[in-house]
């Protein structure tokens, strides 16, 4: 692959490598040393126009740690604000020799279409409500970690399906891992042709919570509610709110994951989220570095055959 677009175009094989060469890059996080020179001489630029505290602090770490000369573009502070397109944006960064492009963007799609009038590889921190391909990555390196395996597992998600780019690249990633996904959230938090997806869903916590392995809690996307349905915090809590008592339902070893940004009593019991025999909350942004320096490893091997056929060619 010369992008880190979404899921949907990887095979298993290609998320169980990427698993494996994370494994290796947490050892090395957790080592007194925590560098190497994988991706010395390369240039690697951050675009966030959507805020993030993990994703992109994560991939600035992740290009340090490899190596790269990594810069964030401040785009609060870019000529976006003055009416450049994307497109211009995009071709204006171009000329500047970049070999990762870290992008996130409010619009679905816009990701791709970057991608496509760029000489580098292009990575995915999340478009729209369509992907958020590394965070799925550092799910699934999570899950496997704690369970010992990554397939024939009942993994429940939920809260805002509607609204989650996380949702749309957990459910295509755990699927082609053979997992048993589960929905749950009120139906007007659930995705149009839901059937598409291969997988259950419910309305009431407890039934879909009964024995899972895993419980992935979402938080409300207020921001892509555009006059639709909103619930009163309180209400939501009641009903969809994980707390002890309908985590009791889950097997006695599930653990409890959420992908950050969290809302403590909306999505979330505080005391869940903070427990360390069931929240692996934390270790999902450990993994986040791993991941991410697995994701560009892989990329840029990838990127230096395509210029070495190339200069093949030309000769
Ligand atoms: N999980 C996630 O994408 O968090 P940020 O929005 O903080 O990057």
């Amino acid at each position: 692959h010369r992008h880190l677009l979404g899921i949907e175009p990887l095979a298993p094989a290609d998320i169980t490598t990427l698993l494996d060469l994370s494994d290796q890059y947490v050892d090395l996080n957790r080592s007194a040393r925590k560098h190497t020179e994988t991706l010395a001489g390369l240039t690697q630029i951050n675009m966030f126009f959507e805020n993030s505290t993990r994703t992109q602090a994560s991939f600035e770490l992740a290009g340090q740690r490899l190596g790269a000369d990594v810069m964030n573009m401040a785009m609060q502070a870019s000529s976006i604000k003055k009416g450049e397109t994307l497109i211009d944006t995009a071709l204006t960064l171009n000329a500047m020799h970049p070999d990762l492009l870290v992008v996130r963007h409010p619009h679905s799609g816009a990701v791709d279409l970057l991608s496509q009038k760029v000489r580098c590889a292009v990575l995915n921190a999340g478009d729209g409500r369509h992907e958020h391909p590394t965070q799925a990555l550092l799910d699934a390196l999570t899950i496997r970690r704690a369970k010992g395996r990554l397939h024939r597992l009942s993994i429940a998600i939920c809260g805002d399906i509607a609204h989650s780019r996380v949702a749309r690249s957990n459910i295509l990633l755990l699927g082609k891992m053979e997992n048993r996904v589960r929905l749950v959230g009120p139906p007007t938090l659930m995705p149009a042709r839901i059937g598409e997806f291969g997988v259950e869903v419910y309305e009431d916590m407890r039934e879909g919570l009964k024995d899972v392995d895993v419980v992935m809690m979402l938080r409300l996307q207020r921001e892509r509610m555009d006059g639709g349905f909103i619930p009163s915090e309180r209400e939501y809590f009641h009903r969809f709110g994980l707390d002890t008592e309908k985590l009791a339902f889950a097997k006695e070893d599930a653990i409890v994951m959420h992908p950050g940004p969290m809302n403590r009593g909306v999505e979330i019991d505080g005391e869940i989220a903070d427990d360390i025999n069931r929240s692996v909350i934390q270790e999902q942004v450990e993994m986040g570095v791993a991941v991410r320096m697995a994701a560009m490893d892989i990329l840029a091997r990838n990127l230096r055959e395509a210029r070495a056929r190339e200069r093949k060619v030309m000769a």
